[in-house]
């Protein structure tokens, strides 16, 4: 059975103090034990990675890990500003969101710069959780399959053959136009994404892969919302932005699951 995930995405948020608090103030609400098959994923920034990744460390059997927002495609280097895979992986992270579409508008990743990340990602034995997502015009056009088909045919399956024993890539669709905008897309509509996701790993690399992949929604997910999505099909979890800074709405979202 594949795995049901929440991740919190903090973004440019929060000191380390902060986050402490943030973490802590979850922590306290979550009741292990009650779903077996659900990972929760905390992706502090980098300044708060170690210290998140320290209190939440004996609750990794419980299925709470860290992941990292973004990592550099070089394993290391003269790249002022960057941090590279291994690093997030020594700061206790198990996990890093890549191609997300904040990342590919405001620094120009383009699919082949995600392709090269999700390969040194995965030689780090960290899990990609791989984003990809038309945007408002796009949808608008009829072009949101062919745009997503793009994204995972270009930035994921390359790496899709060279996969370490034990690591699955995570896929989160995230119509740009959902993204902290308070609009969500309809169940129907991510569904009918998800679903078409999943037939995509399943044309090149059989129904078994296809089985076992999670895909998780993302865009103005909330306690209100989350319930309807994630018992569509297709929907193993979410990837959750502005509601994973509060943790009533954050625990409510796992909760929903
Ligand atoms: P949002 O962000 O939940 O604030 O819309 C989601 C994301 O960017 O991952």
């Amino acid at each position: 059975m594949r795995k049901k995930i929440i991740a919190g995405n903090w973004k440019m948020n929060n000191s380390p103090e902060d986050s402490k608090n943030l973490v802590r103030d979850t922590m306290r609400n979550i009741s292990f034990g009650k779903e077996k098959n659900l990972n929760v994923i905390f992706c502090p920034p980098f300044t708060s990675l170690s210290l998140v990744s320290e209190i939440i460390g004996h609750h990794k059997e419980n299925g709470v890990f860290t992941g990292g927002q973004n990592c550099h495609w070089e394993e290391r280097g003269a790249f002022t500003g960057e941090i590279s895979a291994s690093m997030l992986k020594s700061s206790g992270a198990d996990y890093v969101i890549l191609g997300h579409s904040e990342r590919r508008q405001y620094f120009n990743e383009t699919d082949e710069i995600i392709s090269k990340k999700i390969k040194v990602a995965l030689k780090n034995h960290l899990i990609p959780v791989f984003c990809c997502g038309e945007k408002l015009l796009e949808r608008k056009d009829h072009r949101h399959f062919e745009i997503v088909e793009k994204q995972i045919s270009l930035g994921l399956f390359p790496n899709f053959s060279e996969l370490p024993e034990g690591i699955f890539p995570v896929i989160a669709y995230e119509p740009v136009w959902a993204i902290g905008t308070g609009e969500t897309a309809t169940p129907n509509q991510a569904q009918e994404m998800h679903f078409f996701i999943r037939s995509l790993i399943a044309k090149k690399f059989g129904n078994g892969k296809a089985a076992s992949v999670s895909i998780l929604y993302g865009g103005s997910c909330n306690p209100k919302n989350s319930g309807e999505l994630f018992i569509q099909p297709d929907i193993d979890g979410g990837l959750i932005g502005g509601a994973s800074l509060k943790p009533e709405e954050f625990i409510g979202i796992i909760n929903s699951i």
